[in-house]
């Protein structure tokens, strides 16, 4: 039995924050054994809003590999690659900007967002402008089935699968358009201020923060709000201590605070200790795993390189047949999908690889 292929990318922007790990990193970890798994980093995504500063680009991308191999993903098991070291991934872009009308991407919620209200840099760049393109891309390029994104991508996934409808009706159905899987609304942690924990909120507790680093970002917590002293009663439900506090310890525990915070029988800095105690134990041994794998001389630019080597047969296929089916190629061999067309698979679709004749008639 074949596996369902998933995909999916983060953008290198640094370590990963307590957020990332019980939001995403954990998903990754068990649906690396459920699927064909491909991880990558979406380093010219990073370009597309950081052009005018790329220095982070690298350090971060090795900063993540890291953090994802420490936490237990497992090259062995899937494919761990960067973006710009698979090409095909640009070249499969270039199909996509044929097919897609410009007014989708202008319509993209994001990127009218972020073009109204980022003022700090300038992305009135092309690059930019062509973020969900380059996405729709990373996800075909590997026919990818199942794609585990924040809610935030949604409409990136709508608008890649709409993309992939389009490129199949004018060429011969043949990439995949993905589902989208989005995690359940447990998975938002809020940060030390109680809003949604993010690098730009400054908010974050790294999951490579030293321990007394740590112990600090838990001490300085917003409980809740009402509860101003320790004889008040407290509501665990809004307290964003007791959020972060559900995400990882047992169950009769959670029910032991949460009772003895309602009746005021214990308090916020007392719960604050014990969670950076446990937070801190919780995470020594991702931390000795890293500080080892960190001491390995380009351990996380060497699993790239693997990986790349790996993703590429896949790409290389994807990206050969699409330019068969477009009709650019000389047909000294037909691909394995073309043979299959023609063998009478269940294909309907009228393709440009059937009548080599008039393609270009219209332009
Ligand atoms: N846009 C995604 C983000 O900001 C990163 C990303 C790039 C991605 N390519 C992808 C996610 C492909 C899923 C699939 O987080």
């Amino acid at each position: 039995m074949t596996k369902k292929r998933t995909l999916t990318g983060y953008r290198p922007t640094g370590k990963l924050h307590i957020g990332h790990w019980f939001g995403n990193l954990q998903n990754m970890l068990s649906m690396q054994h459920e699927y064909d798994a491909y991880y990558f980093i979406a380093d010219y995504h990073a370009l597309t809003t950081h052009w005018q500063d790329p220095s982070h680009v690298r350090e971060s991308t090795e900063e993540m590999v890291l953090d994802w191999l420490a936490a237990g993903l497992d090259p062995e098991i899937c494919t761990i690659y960067r973006q710009s070291d698979v090409p095909e991934v640009v070249e499969l872009m270039t199909f996509f900007a044929m097919v897609t009308p410009k007014p989708w991407l202008e319509r993209v919620p994001s990127y009218k967002e972020q073009r109204l209200q980022v003022t700090d840099k300038d992305l009135g760049n092309l690059g930019f402008f062509l973020y969900p393109l380059l996405q729709a891309a990373d996800i075909t390029v590997v026919l990818a089935d199942a794609v585990p994104v924040g809610e935030d991508q949604a409409p990136h996934l709508e608008l890649t699968r709409e993309i992939v409808r389009r490129f199949n009706n004018a060429y011969g159905e043949y990439l995949v358009e993905p589902e989208a899987i989005i995690p359940k609304e447990g998975a938002r942690v809020p940060g030390t201020d109680g809003r949604k924990m993010s690098k730009s909120y400054g908010n974050a507790i790294y999951i490579s923060d030293s321990p007394d680093v740590m112990r600090t970002k838990v001490m300085s917590f917003v409980t809740d709000p009402a509860r101003k002293l320790k004889t008040d009663p407290g509501n665990p439900d809004i307290c964003p201590l007791h959020a972060v506090h559900k995400l990882f310890a047992p169950a009769a525990e959670i029910a032991e605070w949460d009772a003895c915070c309602r009746v005021a029988e214990c308090g916020c800095v007392a719960h604050k200790k014990k969670l950076a105690d446990e937070l801190v134990a919780y995470f020594e041994p991702f931390q000795t795993r890293r500080a080892e794998l960190a001491a390995i001389p380009n351990h996380a630019w060497n699993v790239l390189a693997a990986g790349a080597a790996k993703a590429s047969p896949v790409t290389r296929e994807v990206v050969g047949t699409c330019r068969e089916i477009v009709g650019i190629d000389p047909r000294t061999e037909l691909s394995a999908h073309v043979k299959r067309r023609e063998a009478g698979a269940e294909l309907s679709a009228p393709s440009f690889a059937d009548d080599d004749d008039d393609t270009l008639a219209d332009v």
